[in-house]
């Protein structure tokens, strides 16, 4: 008995002194911990007589309450102390003015194209996508373009490297979104009218080209879509997203492997002093390619192209931004220069929207 009123007075006696949060947190574990001298003490009852067992357990156990109770007490004690000497020296003036926060913007190529799907979306397309690594048979075949034909070349095609051993046609990087006409045909049917952004790559590179651009592709198909619905459709398309009431289109007769027939469309403009003026003028600039969706097309998207029809048409997202924003060069798209993006992007606050014009 005298013993454990000895060891209660050197275990209060130590917590008391002890003002380190680390050597205390040692003292509890030789005190209370697994093979803590008061654990074997424990351990010892088991040993005993019940008639000291019942003697001493109690008082044991009471002297285990309280030794803990004694470390919970001087560990909160240390930790407030440590936190108001935090307090005392850590301090934030309320009053002084917060930190400027830079403000993103919106690429010109992200805000083109939302204003080019409002603007279709009106018109009833919805949109589609697909993705960027693709294998031929969509980015070609099923478009038309067998392989011995000369548009495979004309594309300057990425191609991706299979494992040795594995001899099927490398994928590759999309060179169009036309494939994407043909993943939405297998997987929707007719009729549907979509439009397809996304990204392209092909393996060139000047002022005008980059190895990865934007397209926008388009299609419409139903029992009885005809081209005159084509020229409609892309009439309104440039008066909304050029913001002019008057314009004139021209198509002028063209070939792709994928429509029959073809037309390339040219935008009636002038151009003064660099500034392009759309609707007016003597001079054609040409904005896009389109056609009738070609037979073996609509066969290889799984639509009998007896039962239905429909146009299709591709343009550069890219170079839209370009001539309505008055953007000089297509490389500084990708460039990631803040001062570029600073003076040519969108604030983030302003949605395109056809009511309150498409570009404020
Ligand atoms: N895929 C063509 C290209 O990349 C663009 C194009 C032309 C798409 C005519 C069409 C179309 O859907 O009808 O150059």
């Amino acid at each position: 008995m005298d013993g454990l009123e000895k060891l209660r007075k050197k275990y209060l006696d130590l917590i008391n002194k002890d003002n380190d949060q680390n050597s205390l947190e040692n003292l509890r574990v030789t005190v209370l911990g697994k093979q803590g001298e008061l654990s074997l003490k424990m351990r010892e009852l088991g040993n005993m007589t019940p008639e000291e067992r019942q003697a001493t357990g109690p008082i044991l156990n009471s002297l285990r309450d309280e030794v803990t109770n004694a470390f919970l007490k001087k560990k909160s004690t240390l930790e407030n102390l440590i936190l108001n000497e935090r307090l005392k020296e850590e301090w934030i003036d309320l009053s002084l003015p917060s930190r400027k926060k830079p403000n993103g913007s919106i690429h010109p190529i992200s805000q083109v194209t939302e204003e080019v799907s409002a603007i279709f979306a009106e018109m009833g397309f919805s949109v589609a996508e697909g993705p960027q690594i693709e294998n031929d048979w969509y980015n070609f075949d099923a478009l038309n373009i067998p392989p011995e034909h000369p548009a495979r070349q004309e594309h300057d095609t990425f191609f991706l490297n299979r494992d040795g051993g594995d001899d099927r046609a490398p994928n590759v990087l999309r060179t169009h979104t036309s494939p994407v006409q043909i993943r939405h045909m297998l997987s929707n049917g007719a009729p549907c009218r979509i439009i397809a952004p996304g990204r392209v790559y092909r393996c060139d590179y000047d002022q005008t080209h980059t190895p990865m651009f934007h397209q926008l592709e388009g299609l419409a198909i139903g029992k009885d879509i005809s081209m005159a619905n084509l020229k409609g459709t892309l009439e309104e398309f440039c008066k909304k997203f050029f913001e002019v009431d008057e314009l004139e289109l021209r198509f002028r007769a063209s070939h792709f492997p994928f429509t029959e027939p073809s037309a390339e469309v040219d935008l009636r403009c002038s151009w003064n002093d660099g500034k392009l003026e759309v609707g007016k003028g003597e001079s054609w600039m040409e904005i896009l390619g389109s056609g009738m969706v070609h037979p073996k097309v609509l066969k290889a998207g799984g639509i009998d192209p007896d039962q239905w029809q429909g146009f299709a048409f591709g343009m550069g997202i890219d170079r839209l931004a370009m001539l309505k924003y008055g953007i000089p060069d297509l490389r500084a798209f990708f460039d990631s220069d803040l001062r570029w993006l600073r003076h040519y992007g969108f604030s983030s606050l302003d949605q395109p929207n056809l009511h309150s014009g498409l570009s404020r």
